[in-house]
């Protein structure tokens, strides 16, 4: 099964995928009116997310395939909190009214790398121009090696109340390969810090697939988290994209990494585990306990994913600001310039930083509604809300061998993917995917699906 279904394909983090979007219909006034359109729609109802991207990192971690830029220079931080108010000026000019947070995200990069005095002033000054919603979720990424009992006190003030920690791997040949020392008693501080202060839901990322790691380096690091016990977790699968992000992942070679098979394997190992230790599976690479709000808003059936993977709640507008960071309307997204001195241009000329975007057809929304409602729910029904569409019998074609293979259950009207289909529920909404099955990229753009 898994060498049948070991193929390149996209994380579904949104639709249409990124290598998808069609410029030759994307404009930047598109873009604004598509976004106006959703916040007239949706602001009242539900208000806007937000997700502000902190690129840099003291140090490269060499699997690492996130947009970030490595420097100790910290006057770096002040002039890129200037330019992250001055576009939030820009999007708070357009709506006309002010918006209303629902849930804020800071992400990076390592948003750790900034002062807590930086931090708390594109905090406060973000929320003059607007008002919260009821029930807000503000959450942030730390490092644990530089996350200080201020970070979390300071934030904790502002109204975060959700902490998420890089963790990866405890092994040292691992961490050596990836080029990030991080020790066991750094997480085990930062950890319970946090729970200390208050933060409600303390989460950590860990990776199988990275190079050297064996089943037993996977176990340890899983044992070791069980002793921390975070609310939640990612449980990333390790994507090589070597090709896309250069040299920043060529710490190690090819061959250090597991092969498919061992990958699977941790995969099914940690899974076991985390399960034995309380842990539920959230979509597809997401373990929380019952009481975390991601378990909570699973069971309520009101997951959602997007550019930050799973969240436990949804509003139509969600609003990237930052280098590289996606914005997405519903109706389209738009993401900005990757290059820190190109957005610091734009924003001078005070323009929005976007480089480039797609407007959705209605075609691309009924197929956006049932790659969300598998990711998130793993079924999808066409019987109501309109979503038949006109290559759905070829897509079920396609599905029928994967249910000869006990991945899903055909139903009248839907599909329904059974445990077994789990792991595999990428390659099952690839098979609704129409834009790729149009066209195969030219070169190999996604990760592998196991
Ligand atoms: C922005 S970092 C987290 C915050 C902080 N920079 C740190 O490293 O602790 C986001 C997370 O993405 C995950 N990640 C990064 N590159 C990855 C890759 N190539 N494959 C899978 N997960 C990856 C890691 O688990 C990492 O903790
Ligand atoms: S894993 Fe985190 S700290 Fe390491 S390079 Fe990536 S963003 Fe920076």
């Amino acid at each position: 099964m898994v060498n049948k279904y070991n193929v390149a394909g996209p994380r579904y983090t949104s639709y249409p995928t990124v290598p998808y979007w069609n410029m030759d219909t994307f404009s930047l006034i598109k873009w604004k009116a598509s976004l106006k359109r959703s916040f007239i729609e949706s602001n009242d109802k539900e208000g806007v997310s937000l997700y502000i991207h902190l690129p840099f990192c003291e140090s490269l971690c060499t699997f690492c395939g996130c947009n970030k830029r490595i420097t100790k220079r910290h006057e770096v931080e002040t002039p890129y909190i200037d330019a992250l108010l001055k576009e939030w000026d820009l999007y708070c000019d357009l709506f006309g009214t002010r918006p209303k947070i629902k849930e804020l995200h800071l992400g990076g990069g390592t948003p750790t790398f900034f002062s807590p005095e930086n931090l708390k002033r594109l905090i406060t000054r973000l929320l003059q121009r607007s008002e919260l919603a009821e029930d807000y979720e503000f959450g942030f990424e730390g490092h644990p090696n530089n996350t200080t009992e201020a970070h979390l006190r300071t934030l904790y003030a502002l109204g975060f109340r959700r902490v998420c920690f890089g963790v990866q791997d405890y092994n040292e040949t691992v961490q050596k390969a990836i080029h990030r020392i991080q020790p066991f008693e750094n997480v085990k501080r930062a950890t319970e810090l946090a729970r200390a202060i208050g933060y409600t839901s303390v989460g950590h990322d860990i990776i199988f697939g990275l190079p050297f790691q064996t089943l037993e380096y996977v176990e340890k690091t899983i044992l070791k988290t069980k002793a921390l016990m975070p609310d939640r977790l990612a449980f990333y699968s390790y994507a090589h994209v070597p090709w896309i992000k250069g040299i920043g992942q060529r710490g190690f070679k090819d061959s250090d990494l597991p092969s498919p098979k061992l990958k699977r394997e941790q995969y099914e190992l940690g899974k076991k585990l985390l399960s034995q230790a309380g842990y539920y599976d959230i979509g597809m690479d997401h373990f929380a306990l019952a009481t975390d709000t991601l378990y909570k808003s699973m069971k309520a059936h009101k997951l959602h994913r997007n550019f930050m993977g799973y969240t436990a709640s949804k509003t139509q507008a969600m609003i990237g600001l930052g280098v590289s960071a996606i914005s997405d309307s519903w109706y389209g997204f738009s993401q900005n310039v990757k290059g820190i001195e190109e957005y610091y241009h734009l924003l001078k000329e005070n323009m929005l930083p976007v480089y480039r975007g797609h407007i959705l057809s209605e075609e691309d929304l009924i197929v956006r509604k049932h790659i969300l409602n598998l990711m998130c729910d793993f079924e999808t029904s066409w019987a109501t809300d309109n979503l038949y569409f006109k290559e759905l019998p070829d897509v079920l074609v396609k599905l029928k061998e994967m249910e000869t293979d006990g991945l899903l259950e055909i139903l009248e009207g839907g599909i329904k993917v059974l445990p077994k289909g789990h792991p595999f529920v990428r390659n099952i909404c690839m098979a609704f995917d129409l834009l790729l099955q149009r066209k195969q990229p030219d070169m190999q753009l996604f990760s592998m699906t196991v």
